[in-house]
């Protein structure tokens, strides 16, 4: 900000539009015609506050462009880095270390069932294309970063690279906790008879979702919950910038995965009354966090703990086994386990081995209204 207004008074008014408008074009800025090293060292800090700008007004979500007629951006820089600075997140993950120097085979990854390796990379894959569509962890290492110069003229600011140049900004819009849906609870006549679920969709009136839609479900929920781009920018393990619990920020919606077929589905409807976050490690056993939302970290640190049922106990055990989903049907309601493994981006602060179980989400469907039972 200073070099701004400094270069002002120095007359170098023209050298700075120049330099402006190259920048602007993506082309390197001219030389300043003058040899005085002062001028010359003035003229490169004004490049550098330009592309930190134009870093700015991208991390704001907008094409670079205005900030040359918006020399306050350049403070607002400043003030995205002091309020996204690297935090040491050793505090928070404490519980975690402390658990594993006391059994340190919970960190360590069972033999994966073939579907859950596979799954596992596939995963790793979308994680890795969720940031780059949204962009949020690349601006926080840019906005930090002391190679920004180098990297815009390498790349031309990396737009051409991706479909949608334009991120979400780093900071987030908060969202209230998501509810769960209510339903009337079911008399366990009404629950109807164990069903063994399909492994792949098939039609019908009183048709069960398959084990596969299911399985596609859990990913959707996971892959919200553990958006990579809340993780922030990681320099070394658990220094973090832009750091955001991981949380649900949108509903997760049973019909988007269990509806097909639609037509011959009879008009069935799953509402989902529970999804809950199952933690390993902060306590001596595992424990269901209590919630009547969606779960967010920020929440649960508060939130009461109760022990696992019968089923959880069970699913909990198929996933320590290396299995992904474990599932559990009557005709009118689903139960589900499924696992939230470690992908590499997880172990950038948690400790364990790549398919290592971090935690668990266990659910409870219930369909709506409730199939009639032949009695
Ligand atoms: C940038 C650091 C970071 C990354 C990357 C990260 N986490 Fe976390 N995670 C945390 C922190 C910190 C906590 C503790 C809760 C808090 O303070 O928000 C946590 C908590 C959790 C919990 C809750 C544990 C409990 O028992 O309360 C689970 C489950 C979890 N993380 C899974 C994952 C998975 C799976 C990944 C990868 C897909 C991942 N995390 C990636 C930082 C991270």
């Amino acid at each position: 900000m200073k070099t701004f207004r400094a270069m002002r008074s120095f007359g170098l008014g023209l050298v700075l539009t120049l330099a402006v408008s190259a920048a602007l074009d993506g082309a390197e800025p001219p030389q300043p015609a003058s040899d005085d090293p002062a001028v010359k060292a003035k003229v490169e800090e004004v490049r550098k506050a330009l592309r930190r700008a134009m870093i700015l007004e991208m991390a704001r979500g907008s094409a670079p462009g205005k900030f040359a007629k918006d020399p306050d951006l350049l403070d607002a820089l400043e003030d995205l880095r002091r309020r996204h600075p690297y935090e040491s997140l050793g505090q928070r993950l404490a519980y975690e270390t402390e658990r594993i120097r006391q059994e340190p085979k919970l960190a360590s990854a069972p033999r994966l069932a073939d579907d859950t390796a596979k799954q596992l990379d596939e995963l790793e894959r979308q994680q890795a294309a969720q940031l780059q569509r949204e962009r949020r962890v690349e601006l926080l290492r840019l906005l930090h970063a002391n190679e920004v110069e180098q990297f815009i003229a390498r790349s031309g600011f990396g737009l051409e690279r991706v479909p949608n140049p334009k991120p979400r900004g780093l900071d987030l819009t908060p969202v209230e906790p998501i509810p769960l849906a209510t339903v009337s609870p079911l008399t366990a006549e009404d629950m109807g008879v164990a069903t063994v679920l399909p492994k792949t969709a098939v039609a019908g009136a009183s048709r069960m979702p398959s084990v596969e839609q299911l399985d596609a479900l859990h990913r959707g929920g996971l892959m919200s919950f553990l958006n990579p781009n809340l993780f922030g920018h990681v320099k070394e393990h658990g220094q973090v910038a832009g750091f955001e619990p991981h949380q649900f920020r949108a509903a997760l919606r049973p019909e988007a995965y269990l509806q097909e077929p639609a037509k011959t589905a009879g008009g069935e409807r799953w509402q989902l009354k529970r999804l809950e976050l199952v933690g390993l490690l902060k306590h001596d056993q595992p424990a269901v966090y209590v919630s009547e939302h969606l779960p967010r970290m920020d929440q649960l640190a508060k939130a009461k703990v109760r022990s696992l049922s019968a089923f959880e106990e069970a699913g909990l055990k198929a996933l320590r086994d290396g299995e992904q989903l474990k599932t559990e049907a009557t005709t009118n309601v689903i139960r589900m386990v499924g696992a939230l493994r470690a992908t590499k981006q997880c172990l950038e602060c948690h400790v364990g081995e790549r398919g290592t179980l971090l935690g668990a989400f266990t659910y409870e469907m219930q369909r709506d209204p409730p199939l009639p039972l032949v009695k």
